[in-house]
């Protein structure tokens, strides 16, 4: 039945863990998978996490289905965390949260919500975007084409190049945003720049799709980078969010998100959440259990909360500090007297190098330095002691 199968290319970015696990060197470093790693560039459970599981434990919890919906204290946290506690919206009943499979599994869910209920329109994705988004809005049937969004020669926003592309879409199509720590540029829009954003998108009748995986990680606080979600729900859109807790609680393989559509009336959100659950029990049947308690328990304690919050500027603060250290290691060596500024302003995990396709090759199979073919660097996944033997790396790439 199979015979003609071909075989499927190494996902760009997991692909790229599966090489760096084969490397045998001692020097090898993995800045592709966005993943926190410690300064002894080691995974790190935050100890938040570890207190919510001791509870779990001590309270004995079980393990029977959650409803299809997830769990009620985790879908009240996580959307009181992305549009704020008093949300008008939120109160007013007209946000659907469903809990669901991380950032890819919200993002999948409202994928296949857009092609049955949004039919024939098309998903505009920014250029560049995260991997997998392409993938994900496909598998759904659901046509995706790009907006400009970088510009090489500033190594900056194409703000210009986005507005004329999001204005020459067909009105009513869906524009995917990232909410905040764009992946893989690490580059946002400004405050104003987003307010512009939103007119154009109110006068284009265009349904935004934010993907905020990244909440807390940007500013480094959680309000301000749930702040261009906010300004679209207080202006009244009708849109979609997608949430991850992957980094900002480190719980990359619990799977836990949501994703949360507000509408127009408490009516609708209703029945939209019906049919929500309808999809959802189709393609997965009902989400995991143990990433939403830990989330309702961080996320819905005030104690517990701030003790996050710590550790996320700990977490934040680490990056930032590499960030620093491998500009300095770079101008060190650098002859040419180039401009690396854009590592220390890009934010987030990321950056974005402008290294070519053939100078990432010269990186990995020279240097054994792991990362995406786009050029993006996790500098998550480094330290200030191999902060000069990644400038090595990056400056004879650069010079080939
Ligand atoms: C990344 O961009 O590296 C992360 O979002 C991990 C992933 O799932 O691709």
């Amino acid at each position: 039945a199979f015979e003609s199968i071909t075989q499927a290319p190494p996902d760009p970015i997991l692909g790229v863990s599966e090489a760096f696990k084969a490397d045998t060197s001692s020097d090898k470093l993995n800045l592709g998978v966005g993943a926190y790693r410690t300064e002894d560039i080691k995974p790190y459970v935050l100890d938040v996490v570890k207190k919510a599981e001791k509870l779990m434990l001590e309270n004995g919890e079980n393990k029977e289905y959650l409803p299809i919906e997830g769990l009620a204290d985790f879908n009240k946290a996580t959307v009181a965390l992305l549009l704020g506690s008093d949300n008008k919206a939120v109160k007013d009943g007209r946000v659907a949260t469903i809990q669901s499979l991380s950032g890819t599994g919200s993002l999948r869910l409202g994928a296949a919500f857009l092609a049955r209920f949004y039919p024939g329109r098309t998903v505009f994705l920014s250029n560049p975007t995260w991997g997998n988004h392409k993938n994900i809005f496909a598998d759904a049937g659901v046509e995706w084409k790009e907006y400009r969004y970088f510009n090489p020669a500033t190594i900056g926003l194409d703000f210009e190049g986005m507005m004329a592309d999001i204005e020459a879409a067909p009105n009513g199509s869906v524009i995917v945003l990232h909410g905040c720590a764009h992946n893989p540029t690490g580059i946002d829009p400004t405050p104003e720049q987003w307010s512009k954003i939103a007119d154009l998108i109110e006068k284009k009748n265009h349904l935004p799709f934010f993907d905020v995986a990244y909440q807390g990680f940007a500013s480094g606080s959680l309000d301000e980078d749930a702040a261009s979600v906010r300004l679209f729900v207080e202006r009244g859109f009708e849109l979609l969010v997608a949430q991850s807790y992957s980094k900002n609680l480190g719980l990359y393989a619990e799977r836990i998100g949501a994703l949360n559509a507000v509408l127009p009336t408490a009516d609708l959100a209703t029945k939209v959440k019906s049919q929500l659950k309808r999809l959802a029990r189709a393609l997965y049947s009902n989400p995991p259990v143990h990433g939403a308690r830990i989330v309702a328990y961080v996320v819905g304690n005030n104690d517990i909360f701030d003790e996050w919050k710590q550790e996320m500027a700990g977490m934040a603060g680490r990056i930032q500090a590499v960030r620093a250290t491998l500009v300095e290691e770079l101008k060190k060596r650098d002859t040419k007297g180039r401009d690396w500024s854009f590592i220390t302003s890009q934010i987030g995990m990321f950056s974005f190098t402008g290294l070519k396709p053939a100078q990432v090759e010269n990186m990995t199979k020279k240097w054994h330095v792991y990362m995406t073919k786009d050029g993006r660097i996790s500098l998550a996944g480094l330290n200030k002691a191999r902060a000069g033997y990644l400038a090595d790396a990056m400056i004879d790439s650069f010079d080939n």
